[in-house]
Order: C-alpha cells, then structure tokens, then sequence
C-alpha cells in the first residue's frame, strides 16, 4: 500500500503546444524530448483506509491548490474506489516556473499509484494516464531522447534512442523563481483560440519532428540545433500573437539568448530552447558544458545555473 518513486524532468527540443481534446488531455501535436538525470521529484504514495481524504505535501508543505489534480490523477490509475491516499512530493529544483515540475512530479505519480494500488499498467498505460495529468509528464516515464505521437484517441510515447548513444547536457539559467503568471494549460488554450499562428504552427509540426528524429539518429548537433530553436521561437510566436499575448520571457531571457549566441559565433556546440516560463535551456556537445555554464553564469540576470545529463525513465524506489 506504500511505495516511492522518482521521475526527472524532461526538456522538449519539439515542443507539445496545443490541445485536440482538452477534456482528455489529448496533445493536438506530436513532441520530442529529452529526460534529465540530476534534476528529480521523489514521490511518496500510500493509500490509507483511516484517511478521510488525499493530503498532498510537495517539499514539506501542505498543498491543497494542487490536490484536485493529484486526486484526479490517482483516480485513473487505481480506480474511483481506492483508499484515500497520502502524498509527499519532493523535488530538488524550483517548482512551477518552467522547469517541467509537474512532469516529473505526475509521472512519478503514476508509477509509485500503480505499485502501491497493485494496479499492474504497464509503461503505455502509465504513459498516458500521467499525459492525462500534464501532457509532458507523459515523457518522462521513459530514458534519454522520447518521442511523443498524438493520435486522434491516445498517445504512443517511445524513446528513440538512449542516452548513452548521445550524451548531452543541459545547463538550465533560472532567471526567475516565482510562479508562472498564466499556467500552460491556459496558455495553450488561448493560443489555440486567438493566435492567428496556430494553424501554421500545427502544420508544420511533423516536417519539424522529422528533421529533429533524424538529427538525433545521425547525432548531428547542427541539424537539431537549427530546428530545435526554430521550433522553440515559433512556439512562442504563436503566444505573443495571442490575445491578450502570453509572454514568458524575461530580459534576462533575452540576454542568455545572446550568450548562447555568443558562444556558438566562436564554435561551442549549444543551442537554447525555452518552455512556458523565463528559464533557458542550453543543450550541449559535452566538451562545450563548462564554458556554456560559465557563460551563463556570468550572464546579466541569471540568478543561478543547474546542470545534468540525460536520464532515466520514471522508476520506483526503495521506502526509506
Ligand atoms: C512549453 O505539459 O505543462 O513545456 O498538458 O496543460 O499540463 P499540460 O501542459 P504541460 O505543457 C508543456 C509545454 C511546454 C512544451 C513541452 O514540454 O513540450
């Protein structure tokens, strides 16, 4: 009845940004991404016939903003008739600022309810009941580069090659700690409604995708590099031609651009990405790690750096 889990963040180099169903959940496009190691949430689970409700701590603190989600969540994976449950999430990184919290935080989710409920879904399964929760929560049950496919009535998520086979990094810049000011769900909603880019956005999501699955199979980094930002920019051209517009960015922002910029004008191989919040991403050849984080460290605005590799799936953990 009690199990624990772990589950990192994942950084999309194809963005997920729209919804087909939003009652479901369902992604409108298809997305790939890469799973972190050093960044992580560690979920603990355990249904309790005595509670009279779920209680959801995240890092020690009670949260009940986030309890409906949570609740919904453990409903699909062990069912309407499950034991009230008690949750503690921890996560060693700042949480809902863009840095793909409630990722890691749903697909642990799912993986410590299963254990615990004895509900035996599979990785599948899993995938899409935590895609149900947050749509990019649904890659990071599985290792390195994943592949997300958006069918008409359920995702496929596979990954498509390991991490061993490419080892980039990631340096995060955190340019700001404080919550996101319109959630992705809203934001996406919007877009689709009011961004005269959407359309355009959606149709050239699979030409984009098949260059970056390609790149990742070549390992060639100047190929995702160019159409990893090129997808990234036109995911926030969609926003900024929303109405009223949604803008993520920070000066701050801007001035990492620049140095990532900087850095690739004298031969670093780096590229940036940017999520639904102010935080930018570096992705690098490892031999270009420690010069992008001193960079970025040096960087007007930057509050602090945080580096990893690429990591595992989603997995369950030893109960202290
Ligand atoms: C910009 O997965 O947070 O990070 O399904 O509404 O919970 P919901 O959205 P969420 O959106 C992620 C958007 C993104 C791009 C990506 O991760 O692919």
């Amino acid at each position: 009845m009690q199990a624990v889990a772990q589950a990192q963040p994942n950084i999309a180099l194809i963005k997920y940004w729209g919804k087909r169903d939003v009652d479901r959940n369902l992604p409108a496009v298809d997305s790939l991404s890469v799973t972190l190691d050093s960044l992580w949430t560690r979920m603990s689970l355990e249904f309790d016939g005595q509670l009279q409700h779920d209680a959801l701590e995240v890092n020690g603190v009670a949260a009940p903003a986030m309890l409906q989600r949570v609740s919904h969540c453990l409903d699909l994976v062990a069912g309407t008739d499950r034991a009230f449950a008690r949750v503690e999430s921890k996560s060693n990184f700042p949480i809902a600022a863009g840095l793909a919290s409630s990722a890691s935080a749903f697909a642990a989710l799912v993986v410590a309810a299963d254990d615990a409920a004895g509900s035996g879904h599979g990785k599948s399964a899993l995938a899409r009941l935590a895609g149900a929760a947050s749509g990019s929560a649904a890659r990071s049950l599985f290792a390195g580069f994943v592949e997300l496919t958006a069918g008409d009535t359920r995702i496929e998520v596979c990954s498509i090659s390991d991490c061993a086979s490419w080892p980039l990094e990631i340096v995060v810049a955190v340019t700001a700690e404080g919550p996101k000011p319109v959630s992705s769900t809203e934001a996406m909603i919007r877009s689709a409604r009011t961004s005269p880019f959407y359309s355009s956005w959606l149709e050239q999501q699979a030409a984009d995708l098949q260059i970056a699955r390609d790149a990742v199979q070549q390992n060639d980094f100047a190929k995702l590099a160019a159409v990893a930002e090129h997808n990234c920019l036109k995911m926030h051209s969609v926003m900024w031609g929303s109405r009223p517009p949604i803008v993520y960015w920070n000066q701050a922002t801007i001035a990492c651009m620049e140095t990532i910029r900087a850095l690739q004008a004298d031969g670093h191989g780096v590229f940036f990405t940017i999520d639904a919040g102010p935080q930018l991403k570096a992705v690098c050849l490892p031999e270009a790690g420690g010069a992008v984080r001193a960079a970025l460290d040096q960087t007007s605005g930057v509050l602090k750096t945080l580096h990893s590799g690429l990591g595992q799936g989603a997995r369950l953990l030893e109960p202290e």
